[in-house]
């Protein structure tokens, strides 16, 4: 078969976005070689760069270098963007909205209207416009894909998509923010609640204001993806009885462990009847259990299903934007192969 080759167009160009552009420049070979695919970038857009495109290729050292706007013409906004960039994929990793997933829902339904593959790291288009977005993309030939939006490193959307046939996903148990499992373990190591906090932001984990990991938000945006997709089940936040970890002491988290019995940020769902109930809150689990033994960032997750009678566990060891990242690669490859 002929080598091809994709034009790219990133939306948002924050921390995954350097680490997939990264990520392609080495892989380009590997690309080319094993799967026929070859690329240029012909778009970047953020709030600060503005809309920026140039349909023969830019040059991407530039562009990681911040001279993104030497190497590409400004346009007016998204619809001329996509008209200029001419993307065959899009990656979409702006901020998460998780209260309405916009504005990225619109920008995701442009970029598919304009011919274009999506790839998505950002939950809130999952969340709230997954089946819309999924049939849309269907009616024009097109993926809209988001591997990298739940438990980066562990590919768990394409796990069922891809290699567990007349499975049915009866319910799982999980450990989705990076943070909360980070802080959890600081402060079973001798840490106050705010000096594990500290920590957490010191080692770039945690954001400046950490409400959303410590009060239970992210990994609630998590367990609404997961249900929607996997389970057939939409939820919205407000469907998930959610409770964070900053009512914990240090102390108590320290007992906890002692005794046998740590604390965990653990998301529940379960099937009851045509119905699904979700929960993300503070437990403490025997210390037998996979759950209570995955410490710092890491995540994991067990899948019951009717067709595995002890049920299935993924792992994802230390995530960040590079595993991230790696999910989007793979979901780019597995769009156009
Ligand atoms: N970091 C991770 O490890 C990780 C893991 C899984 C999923 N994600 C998801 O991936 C996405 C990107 O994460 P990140 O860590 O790269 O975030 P980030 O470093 O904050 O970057 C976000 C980028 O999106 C741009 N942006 C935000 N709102 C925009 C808008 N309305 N229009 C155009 N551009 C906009 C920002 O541009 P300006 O700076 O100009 O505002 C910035 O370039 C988020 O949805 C996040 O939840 C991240």
């Amino acid at each position: 078969m002929p080598n091809k080759t994709y034009s790219l167009a990133f939306l948002g160009f924050g921390n995954v976005g350097h680490h997939l552009a990264r990520l392609l420049q080495s892989k380009t070979d590997e690309l080319r070689d094993r799967y026929g695919i070859e690329w240029r970038l012909t778009g970047v857009a953020t709030r600060r760069l503005g809309w920026l495109a140039a349909a023969r290729g830019m040059d991407v050292s530039a562009v990681l270098g911040g001279r993104a706007e030497s190497v590409a013409r400004a346009e007016g906004a998204m619809g001329a963007w996509l008209s200029a960039a001419r993307p065959d994929v899009v990656f979409e990793m702006t901020s998460l909205n998780p209260q309405t997933g916009q504005p990225a829902i619109d920008y995701i339904r442009a970029a598919l209207q304009s011919g274009a593959h999506v790839v998505t790291a950002n939950k809130g288009p999952v969340v709230h416009a997954y089946r819309e977005l999924t049939d849309l993309a269907a009616t024009l030939g097109k993926r809209f894909m988001f591997e990298a939006t739940v438990m980066g490193g562990a590919p768990v959307f394409s796990l069922f998509r891809e290699t567990l046939p007349a499975s049915n996903l009866l319910g799982f148990r999980a450990l989705l923010n990076s943070t909360s499992n980070l802080i959890l373990t600081e402060m079973e190591n001798g840490n106050s609640f705010e000096a594990a906090v500290k920590k957490a932001q010191d080692i770039g984990l945690a954001e400046t204001d950490p409400s959303a990991d410590v009060d239970g938000w992210d990994a609630t945006v998590k367990v609404c993806a997961l249900s929607t997709v996997l389970m057939g089940r939409p939820l919205k936040p407000d469907d998930v009885d959610r409770q964070g970890i900053r009512g914990l002491t240090g102390e108590a988290v320290r007992a906890a462990r002692a005794g046998g019995h740590p604390f965990k940020l653990v998301c529940r769902v379960v099937r009851e009847g045509g119905r699904v109930r979700a929960t993300v809150q503070p437990e403490q689990l025997p210390i037998a259990d996979p759950l209570a033994n995955v410490r710092g960032a890491s995540s994991i997750i067990h899948f019951d299903l009717d067709t595995l009678p002890a049920g299935l566990t993924l792992v994802s060891h230390d995530p960040g934007p590079d595993t991230t990242a790696y999910d989007m690669l793979a979901d780019f490859i597995n769009a156009v192969k």
